[in-house]
């Protein structure tokens, strides 16, 4: 009994000694010490032993089961502190690692531009509005005082897709689409892309961008136009520019007018931005014509209001120095000069 004993406990520590991970020394504890393992086998035949055995027997498997629950233990406590040395070896971070260095991306100019213009006309308190790209001639052309025979339509050969659907040619279009959903006081601007039929040079392009201004209420006349681009003007191009107005043409403004800045390159003394004239040309505008208004159902006679459009590439090719292949090009090499 005593010999079958120790060789339990020698095959058993072997196999503690063998055991080289938390699983198989756990399998090893059940294969000796548990409910079926060798050491309890022999628990369950003191029975056929006789009175004065038993007893002994029952102290010497008592003893060698806590002898070897000792080395049990202490090599668990072993294999943990291996497998956390293990893990924590191969987690480590070394912190002397030069980083990845992410790259940063920058706006397109166009955006820029867009947005500066958006945020002085938001802080003095005008909405802006969204209008679809694809319009109907009426929004587009008749309601703004163009209708069919007109001759201003020549001036901007447009892209039909049917009779009477189109690509909006200016972002007026937005102005009838507005007075027709908002009753005045408007104060609004409404960017967006437009379209004509022109082949891409350096300084045309078949889309192009355009933000349009419109503001409606009691007692609105051309110096509140006039006071309000100043401001702008001074904001976008820097103190000291100036603004004049040109008398011009558009259907649905009257009078209407030109407008043009004083250089911001030579402050007016002329150069070859301002090819010598000291004066850039940067939108149009004039007051709500009053068959405009009328036909979105605002009396003329208690309203009137002004309108603005302004070609957003110009002004960022104006800034940059570019054209407009440059900025469509969408060449990563090229935007990267404007962080
Ligand atoms: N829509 C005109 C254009 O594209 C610009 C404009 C807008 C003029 C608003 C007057 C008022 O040329």
């Amino acid at each position: 009994m005593e010999e079958r004993i120790n060789d339990i406990v020698a095959e058993c520590t072997a196999g503690i000694d063998a055991a080289v991970s938390v699983k198989e020394l756990t399998d090893c504890k059940v294969k000796f010490l548990g409910k079926n393992g060798a050491l309890t086998g022999i628990l369950r035949n003191l029975k056929e032993l006789n009175e004065q055995q038993r007893p002994l027997a029952g102290k010497l498997v008592n003893e060698a089961r806590s002898l070897l629950e000792t080395r049990f233990d202490a090599r668990f406590r072993f294999l943990k502190e291996e497998e956390l040395n293990r893990k924590l070896q191969a987690e480590k971070i070394d912190i002397t690692i030069t980083p990845h260095i992410r790259e940063v991306g920058s706006l397109h100019p166009l955006n820029a531009v867009r947005r500066k213009i958006e945020s002085f006309f938001i802080s003095m308190g005008f909405s802006v509005y969204d209008g679809p790209e694809i319009e109907t001639d009426y929004y587009n052309f008749e309601a703004l005082n163009i209708p069919a025979d007109h001759p201003a339509r020549e001036m901007q050969d447009s892209f039909f897709i049917t009779k009477n659907i189109l690509l909006r040619s200016q972002t007026s279009a937005g102005q009838i689409r507005t007075m027709e959903k908002v009753k005045p006081p408007i104060k609004m601007i409404s960017p967006g892309r437009t379209y004509r039929s022109d082949d891409l040079d350096a300084t045309h392009s078949p889309m192009f961008h355009q933000i349009e201004g419109l503001v409606v209420d009691k007692g609105i006349t051309m110096c509140d136009l006039k006071g309000i681009l100043e401001m702008f003007a001074q904001h976008f191009f820097g103190q000291g520019t100036k603004i004049r107005f040109r008398p011009s043409y558009f259907p649905f403004t009257e009078p209407s007018v030109e407008v043009d800045v004083t250089c911001h390159n030579c402050h007016g003394a002329g150069c070859r931005i301002c090819k010598g004239t000291g004066w850039i040309e940067v939108l149009g505008a004039g007051m709500v014509n009053r068959k405009v208004l009328e036909g979105c159902g605002i009396d003329p006679d208690e309203y009137t209001g002004f309108a603005f459009g302004m070609g957003l590439d110009r002004i960022a090719i104006i800034m940059s120095g570019l054209d407009f292949k440059a900025i469509f090009e969408n060449d990563i090499r090229f935007l990267k000069q404007f962080k």
